[in-house]
C-alpha cells in the first residue's frame, strides 16, 4: 500500500475538519471533492472572483448526499480579517489555494496581485495562528524560481522573481516561515508547476494552455504558441496536486514541516510537443484536428523559458508519488474538455 493510500485510509477511521480557501477555483474544488469522498467535513471559502459555483455543482453532482452534507460553503473574501478567524476555527488542516494565479495578470495590475496574494495571504495565516490550526498547507508556485536556469529545478535554489506574481508567491513562503519561528505555525508550501485537469478554464485572456488549446483545436480556431514552441513545461496532472496536499496536511515526519515542495512529475515537454500530443488524443473522434496547424506569436513577459521539477524531496519526505503521466492526464480530461466546448 502507498503512503497515500494507507493515509487516505485513516482519514477515514478518522475524519478531519478542513478549511479550503479557492473552494470554488479548479484545484480547490478538486481538493474539495477528494476530501469530501474521504467522508471528511470542509468548510469552502471563495469570493468568486474567478472561481465558479458551477464548480461547485460538478462536486455535488457525484458525491453522495450525506457527503456533501459535510461541506460548509463561505462566500467572502480572504481580505476580510475577521472572516478568516471565523472560517479557520475548529479546523484541524488549512489548505490555501485562494489567489490571483495569473503571471499576465500581475503584470498588469500588481497592486490587486499583491493584495490577494500577500494581505490575503497573511490574514489567513495570523487566522490560523490565532485559531491553533494543526497545520498550513499554501499553494505556491514554481515561478519562485525565476530566471535561475538550473534544471531540473531543485527547491534549495531559486534565481529572482520576474513578475509581480512570482513575487507574491516567494513573500508566501517567507512570512509562513517567520510565523513558524516565531509563533511556532507548522506550514508547509508546495510549488506547483503548471496544473491542468477538469474544470480549469479555457476562456479568457488568462487561460492556461491545455484547456485553452483543446478548446481552440476543437472549435475549429487557431491554436497560438508564444515563442517558437521550444519552451518547455513540466505539466502535472490536479490529482497529483491533491495527492501532495493530503501529504504535506498530514505527515507526521518532522523534516517535512516548514518547509517547501515542487509537485510535478520530473518530466518535461515542450510546447511544440504538447501540441502535437492534444492533437493526436483528439484525432480519434475529430478528424479535422489533422489540419491544425500551431500559429507562433511573441515570448510572453514575465514566463520563464524552461521548468522542469525534481520531486525527490517530495517523494522521499512526503511519500508523495505522481499517478498520472501527462499523456494519463489529459486522457481522463478529455471528456470534460469535449464537454465544455460544446
Ligand atoms: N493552476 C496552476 O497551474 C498553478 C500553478 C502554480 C500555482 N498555482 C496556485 O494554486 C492556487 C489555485 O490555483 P487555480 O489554478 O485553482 O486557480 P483558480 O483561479 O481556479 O482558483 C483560485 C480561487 O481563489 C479564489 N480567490 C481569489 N481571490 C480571492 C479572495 N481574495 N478571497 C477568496 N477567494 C479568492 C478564486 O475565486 C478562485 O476560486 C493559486 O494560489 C495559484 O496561484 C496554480
Amino acid at each position: 500500500m502507498t503512503t497515500y493510500e494507507q493515509m487516505q485510509k485513516k482519514l477515514l477511521t478518522e475524519p478531519k475538519t478542513w478549511l479550503v480557501t479557492g473552494a470554488a477555483g479548479f484545484i480547490g474544488s478538486h481538493l474539495l471533492d477528494a476530501l469530501l469522498q474521504l467522508n471528511q467535513k470542509v468548510i469552502g471559502l471563495d469570493n468568486f472572483a474567478t472561481g465558479k459555483k458551477r464548480n461547485l455543482e460538478e462536486v455535488r453532482r457525484h458525491l453522495k448526499p450525506e457527503q456533501w452534507g459535510r461541506f460548509t460553503f463561505c462566500e467572502g473574501s480572504i481580505l476580510d480579517p475577521q472572516l478568516c478567524q471565523q472560517s479557520c476555527q475548529e479546523v484541524d488542516y488549512v489548505l490555501h489555494q485562494a489567489a490571483l494565479g495569473s503571471v499576465p495578470g500581475s503584470i498588469e495590475n500588481p497592486l490587486r496581485s499583491n493584495e490577494s496574494n500577500v494581505t490575503g495571504f497573511l490574514n489567513l495565516l495570523v487566522a490560523a495562528r490565532d485559531q491553533k490550526v494543526k497545520r498550513f498547507v499554501y499553494a505556491s508556485s514554481s515561478s519562485v524560481y525565476g530566471d535561475d536556469p538550473a534544471l531540473p529545478k531543485v527547491e534549495a535554489h531559486i534565481g529572482q522573481p520576474l513578475s509581480p506574481y512570482a513575487v507574491t508567491k516567494r513573500v508566501n513562503e517567507l512570512y509562513a516561515n517567520v510565523f513558524s519561528i516565531n509563533y511556532g505555525l507548522e506550514s508547509i508550501g508546495l510549488r506547483y508547476f503548471n496544473v491542468f485537469g477538469a474544470r480549469q478554464d479555457p476562456q479568457g485572456p488568462y487561460a492556461a494552455v491545455i484547456p485553452q488549446w483543446v478548446d481552440a483545436m476543437l472549435k475549429h480556431q487557431p491554436v497560438h504558441i508564444n515563442g517558437d514552441g521550444s519552451t518547455s513545461r513540466d505539466f502535472c496532472f490536479v490529482a497529483n496536486t491533491v495527492q501532495a496536499n493530503l501529504l504535506a496536511a498530514t505527515t507526521t515526519n518532522a523534516s517535512a514541516i516548514n518547509q517547501t515542495f515542487n509537485v510535478a512529475t520530473n518530466s518535461r515537454v515542450t510546447l511544440n510537443e504538447l501540441f502535437k500530443l492534444l492533437r493526436e488524443q483528439l484525432l480519434p473522434n475529430h478528424p479535422h484536428v489533422q489540419q491544425c496547424k500551431p500559429i507562433h506569436r511573441a515570448f510572453r513577459p514575465g514566463d520563464v523559458l524552461h521548468s522542469q521539477a525534481d520531486i525527490s524531496k517530495a517523494q522521499s519526505l512526503l511519500g508523495y508519488s505522481p499517478t498520472h503521466t501527462l499523456e494519463q492526464g489529459i486522457g481522463t480530461a478529455l471528456d470534460w474538455y469535449r464537454a465544455e466546448s460544446k
